[in-house]
C-alpha cells in the first residue's frame, strides 16, 4: 500500500460533496485518487475543483485504470450491492453509505464476496461517530449512570420536505420509501446502546403536509434483552433536529445531535429545590459544552461523524483490525430494517 490510502469515490452527489470529499481531503492518511459519476457535468465540475483528471463515468473503467485501496460508494441505495460487489471482486476495501444493501440476502452475498477477496467492508453510520454521540457513549461506558434501559431517538427532518417537491427522487423507489433512507441511523444508534433488538411494533401515519403522498411518518418500538428502543421519524419538520435520550438505571443523558449538545438529567431528589438545582446543573453543562464545541470549531479541531468514521476505517486497513462498523453490526441494521419494511408495508396499506 502506498503512503496514503488511495480512495476511489463512486457517486459525487449530495453526501459525497457535503461530507466524504471534505473529510478525506482533511485526512492525513488518505487521498482521493479518482472520482466516478454517471453525471458528466457534475464529474467535470468536480474534476476542476479537485484539480484532477482521474474522472470516470464508469466504475469498471475506474477500477481497471487505477490502483485503489478503497472504493467509497455514495450512490443511491439501489446501486450499492452491485457496485460494492464489483469493488470487492477487484480487490478493493469497500466503504459504503447506508444502507449497504436493500435486503439481507444481498448483504450476505456481499459479505461473502468481501471475505472471499480478503477485503474489508464498512457501512457508514456517521451519527454514532459525531463527537457529541461519542461523548455520550464514553459517559455510559465509564459507568456511574447504571445500565441502559431505554433509548429514544427522534428524527425530525426538513430534508424530506424538500425532497417531496421532487417526485422522481430515488428515495421514493426504495422498499419502504423514505423510511429506508432514514431509519438505518436511528436503528444503529439504538443497537449501539442496547445491543441486538427486535422490532415489535410499527405505526405509520400520513399527515397532510403540502398535500403530498410521500409525507409518511413512523414510530417503531424495538425490544432488546436489556431494554426498549423507540424511534420516531417525521419528515415534515420546519427545521432539522435529531434528539436522543439514553435512559440508564441511575441517570439519563440527552443528546441534541444537531446542536452537538449533551446534558445529564434525572438525578437529585424530588424536592422543589432539588429540581431547581438539576435545571441549573443542566444549564451550566449546556453552556460549557456549547462553548467547548464553539472553540473546537473556531480552532478547526471539530470534525464530523463522517470524518471520524472514515478515519477509523482507514486506520483499520493500515492496522489490519476490525472496521469501526463491523460486518455483523451492519448486517443487524439491514436485518432490522428489512423487518420494519415488512411491518410498515402492512401499516401503510391500512392508511393508503
Ligand atoms: N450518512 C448520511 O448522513 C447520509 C446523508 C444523505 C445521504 N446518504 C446516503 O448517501 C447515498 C447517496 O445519497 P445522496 O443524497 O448523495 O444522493 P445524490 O442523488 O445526491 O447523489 C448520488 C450520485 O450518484 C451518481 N450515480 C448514481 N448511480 C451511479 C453509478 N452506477 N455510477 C456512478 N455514479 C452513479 C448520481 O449521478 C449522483 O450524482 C445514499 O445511500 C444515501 O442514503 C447518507
Amino acid at each position: 500500500m502506498s503512503e496514503k490510502v488511495r480512495v476511489g469515490l463512486v457517486g459525487c452527489g449530495g453526501i459525497a460533496r457535503l461530507q466524504h470529499i471534505p473529510s478525506i481531503l482533511r485526512m492525513p492518511g488518505a487521498e482521493i485518487a479518482a472520482v466516478c459519476d454517471r453525471d458528466t457535468g457534475l464529474l467535470a465540475q468536480l474534476g476542476r475543483e479537485l484539480k484532477t483528471e482521474k474522472c470516470y463515468e464508469d466504475v469498471g473503467e475506474m477500477l481497471s485504470g487505477e490502483h485503489l485501496d478503497v472504493v467509497d460508494i455514495c450512490t443511491p441505495p439501489r446501486t450499492h450491492a452491485a457496485l460494492a460487489t464489483q469493488a470487492a471482486e477487484s480487490g478493493c476495501h469497500v466503504l459504503v453509505e447506508k444502507p449497504a444493501t436493500l435486503t439481507l440476502e444481498e448483504f450476505d452475498s456481499l459479505a461473502r464476496t468481501c471475505e472471499r477477496n480478503g477485503v474489508k467492508m464498512c457501512q457508514i453510520q456517521n451519527k454514532v461517530f459525531e463527537p457529541v454521540m461519542m461523548r455520550a457513549l464514553d459517559r455510559v461506558r465509564k459507568g456511574g449512570l447504571g445500565d441502559v434501559v431505554a433509548v429514544d431517538v427522534r428524527v425530525f427532518l426538513r430534508r424530506t420536505a424538500v425532497l417531496m417537491e421532487d417526485e422522481s427522487h430515488w428515495s421514493y423507489d426504495l422498499p419502504a420509501g423514505m423510511f429506508t433512507e432514514i431509519l438505518p441511523h436511528p436503528i444503529y444508534t439504538v443497537q449501539t446502546f442496547l445491543g441486538m433488538v427486535e422490532p415489535v411494533a410499527v405505526h405509520v401515519a400520513r399527515p397532510d403536509v403540502h398535500g403530498h403522498v410521500g409525507s409518511y411518518e413512523i414510530v417503531v418500538v424495538l425490544e432488546g434483552r436489556g431494554g426498549v428502543g423507540l424511534v420516531t421519524y417525521s419528515g415534515s419538520s420546519p427545521k432539522n433536529k435529531v434528539m436522543v435520550d439514553i435512559h440508564c438505571r441511575k441517570r439519563s443523558l440527552r443528546v441534541d445531535l444537531w446542536n452537538s449538545a449533551l446534558v445529564e438529567y434525572s438525578f437529585g431528589g424530588s424536592s422543589r429545590a432539588s429540581r431547581a438545582v438539576e435545571n441549573l446543573v443542566q444549564g451550566a453543562s449546556l453552556l460549557a459544552g456549547s462553548a467547548r464545541t464553539m472553540v473546537d470549531v473556531a480552532m478547526g479541531r471539530f470534525h464530523s461523524g463522517h470524518y471520524h468514521q472514515i478515519s477509523r476505517f482507514v486506520e483499520s486497513i493500515r492496522k489490519g483490525c476490525e472496521p469501526p462498523v463491523t460486518i455483523s453490526q451492519a448486517r443487524e441494521v439491514i436485518r432490522v430494517l428489512e423487518t420494519i419494511t415488512g411491518m410498515a408495508a402492512a401499516d401503510r396499506a391500512r392508511i393508503s
